[in-house]
């Protein structure tokens, strides 16, 4: 029998608040957790929140997409326009699983970038941009100083109209530049947060 769509959402989202704070606490990421399921609950989560509008629209880059390329689901839910997945290492499979994606789905444009994050960034013009990172934790990327810029890329690249979206282990904008005309907003107990630029 189908659910309504309501309770369907509040399953997922009691669910995710135990599994994720369990994953998430053991640093564990399993292959389900790695595909997309993941999107699947953000997207309940982030359907709540009052800014999701904002995606609606925009060119959605997506720093460190992965192998699967699941935030494209994501990026399709919320009307993102133009889905740009930035992934160096597993560029091929990024590639087949976007065009696998895209035989159903062409709502929104959609292309893979064989380019690291930092490099990218820094070739986009200042407050054109929305942005997400997504389970790039401290072992993913070089050290701190590389993080430290590519938060500084974010907040230079992110437009007045756009957002940043990320969770907690993932690039956090620094609290100078969240005073400096960054907000920062979380959602769903803290495990995801958006950051918007003031106008
Ligand atoms: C754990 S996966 C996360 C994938 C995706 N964001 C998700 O949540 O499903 C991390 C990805 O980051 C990519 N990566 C590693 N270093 C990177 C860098 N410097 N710039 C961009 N992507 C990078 C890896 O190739 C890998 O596919």
């Amino acid at each position: 029998m189908a659910r309504a769509k309501d309770s369907t959402l509040e399953d997922v989202l009691n669910r995710s608040g135990r599994c994720l704070s369990f994953e998430f606490g053991r640093n564990f990421c399993s292959d389900s957790w790695l595909g997309r399921d993941y999107f699947k609950i953000l997207s309940c989560a982030f359907e709540r929140y009052s800014d999701s509008k904002r995606l609606r629209g925009v060119r959605l880059v997506d720093l460190g997409a992965g192998a699967y390329v699941s935030g494209i689901a994501f990026a399709q839910n919320f009307g993102v326009k133009d889905y740009v997945a930035i992934e160096p290492y597993n560029f091929e499979s990024a590639q087949s699983h976007l065009k696998r994606f895209m035989e159903n789905n062409t709502r929104l444009s959609a292309k893979v970038v064989k380019s690291d994050m930092l490099s990218f960034l820094k070739k986009q013009p200042a407050d054109s941009l929305s942005l997400m990172m997504f389970r790039i934790d401290l072992a993913v990327l070089p050290d701190d100083a590389y993080r430290e810029k590519v938060a500084e890329q974010i907040a230079r690249t992110l437009s007045p109209n756009g957002i940043y979206l990320t969770d907690d282990n993932s690039v956090q904008l620094q609290d100078s530049k969240t005073s400096n005309g960054i907000k920062k907003v979380e959602f769903n107990n803290h495990i995801w947060r958006a950051y918007l630029k003031d106008k």
